[in-house]
């Protein structure tokens, strides 16, 4: 089977090497990729966001499935046309896509579907968004409605943050078209945690779940980023938890996207907050999360291909059921210096390809691209790598995951040491 993987980050780059350790698997292709999937296959010089170059590359190739990774191409309704040129697409279509493509959508679909979230408001008013958080004692989270690049979203202490971040989105329009509408939450308190499950529209796999370290700095401090790191299953993750969150959250959406005649297929993303009062859903995205995925493929037992293949021919049912590894894996993501503000890259990368590899490791470029020779690799964005490890133990995949990052250097490089800290007890003391 040829394949096609869209993207060109980590995420993208631990789907590749999932999917090319299936057997079905003879020929890999990237959209655009980076050097990471160049190792894998053939980069395909098109941008993810390039849906007619992409349709024409995967009719030219005769591509025989393409997986989606980010969702701005969802969101444009990528998966539509390769399914109307005859591709198999694993991804959501443009109008269940709308689940992670506006925050106002989903929150109708969870009220109908029953999925306990935060209190929360929508507004298409500056006055009415000012007016309600003048008069609502309670910090809350004002969001973006469209999709924002992850930088939709504001966590308000008080009045004054709150005031600023809806001038910034609905008046200064930082966010363009997408923060003209806005949806204020309240801030909920507990631990975050990612859940994925594959779906076709009507069955959903067993859930896995991981974390998302998402400021730059240790103990959790700083400006938000794309995700310096992740672990799974998280250390306050149980078999019930998993259960009322596949049961009485993912399925009962995936359960009224269907009846609203836009079934769900692909990877379903669910956030949530494990709150005193019990777990309540701060957003569902239509894809699988970065740096996430770099946890949970070295966790999936079932072939890949498989299973996103089922999801996007509705046949999920007649397949061999979805199974994960209940090993922990951790991945610790390498960024250059000054992310997530300005930084510089063409940095070369060294200890990618000499040393003595523990086979529990693995590196996931997403930032890095390939040099002009074809041979080096160098730095092309803020999240450089992800050196991820897995175990039967968390603290062994974290020495993993650290001794690899410690034989790995480019010029600025930076990574937190407290990826699984509190799981473990303690910062990592190798790598
Ligand atoms: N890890 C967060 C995200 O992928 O959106």
């Amino acid at each position: 089977m040829r394949v096609l993987v869209v993207g060109s980050g980590g995420r993208e780059h631990a789907l590749a090497w999932r999917l090319t350790q299936s057997q079905s698997v003879s020929e890999l292709f990237a959209a655009p990729g980076n050097s990471g999937t160049a190792a894998l296959g053939e980069n395909l010089p098109l941008a993810d966001t390039d849906v007619d170059g992409i349709v024409s590359a995967a009719l030219e190739r005769s591509v025989d499935l393409v997986v989606v990774g980010p969702e701005t191409p969802l969101a444009m309704g990528l998966c539509d046309r390769l399914q109307a040129a005859g591709i198999p697409a694993f991804g959501p279509s443009r109008a269940a896509a709308r689940l992670e493509s506006s925050k106002s959508f989903a929150r109708s679909v969870m009220d109908a579907a029953g999925v306990p979230g935060p209190n929360y408001r929508v507004f298409e008013s500056v006055s009415g968004a000012l007016n309600y958080v003048q008069h609502y004692d309670h910090p809350v989270v004002v969001k973006a409605d469209g999709l924002a690049a992850g930088k939709g979203v504001a966590m308000c202490a008080n009045r004054e943050d709150a005031t600023y971040a809806i001038r910034s989105s609905m008046e200064e329009r930082a966010f363009g078209v997408a923060g003209e509408t806005v949806v204020i939450e309240d801030w909920l308190e507990g631990p975050e945690v990612s859940v994925f499950g594959f779906t076709d529209g009507v069955e959903l796999s067993p859930v896995v779940a991981a974390t998302d370290y998402k400021r730059i700095g240790e103990g959790g401090v700083g400006p938000n980023t794309g995700g310096m790191g992740s672990y799974g299953p998280p250390h306050f993750w149980t078999d019930e938890l998993a259960e009322t969150v596949r049961q009485d959250f993912m399925l009962p959406v995936i359960r009224e996207l269907a009846r609203r005649g836009t079934p769900y297929r692909g990877a379903l993303y669910c956030g949530l907050m494990v709150t005193d009062a019990g777990p309540k859903v701060l957003e569902f995205n239509c894809r699988f999360g970065d740096p996430e995925t770099q946890v949970i493929m070295p966790q999936l037992l079932s072939d890949p291909v498989e299973v996103m293949l089922a999801c996007s021919t509705g046949s999920l049912a007649d397949a061999d059921p979805v199974s994960w590894s209940d090993r922990p894996a951790m991945a610790v993501v390498m960024v250059s210096d000054g992310y997530p503000g300005t930084y510089e890259t063409g940095f070369p990368i060294s200890g990618l390809t000499e040393g003595d590899w523990d086979p529990g490791s693995v590196v996931f470029h997403a930032g890095a691209r390939l040099a002009d020779d074809g041979d080096n690799v160098l730095t092309a964005g803020g999240r450089v790598l992800a050196c991820v490890g897995i175990a039967d133990e968390l603290g062994d995949a974290r020495d993993r995951a650290y001794r690899r990052a410690a034989q790995i250097s480019f010029d600025g490089a930076y990574y937190r040491r407290d990826i699984g800290a509190e799981a473990i007890g303690s910062p990592a003391t190798v790598g």
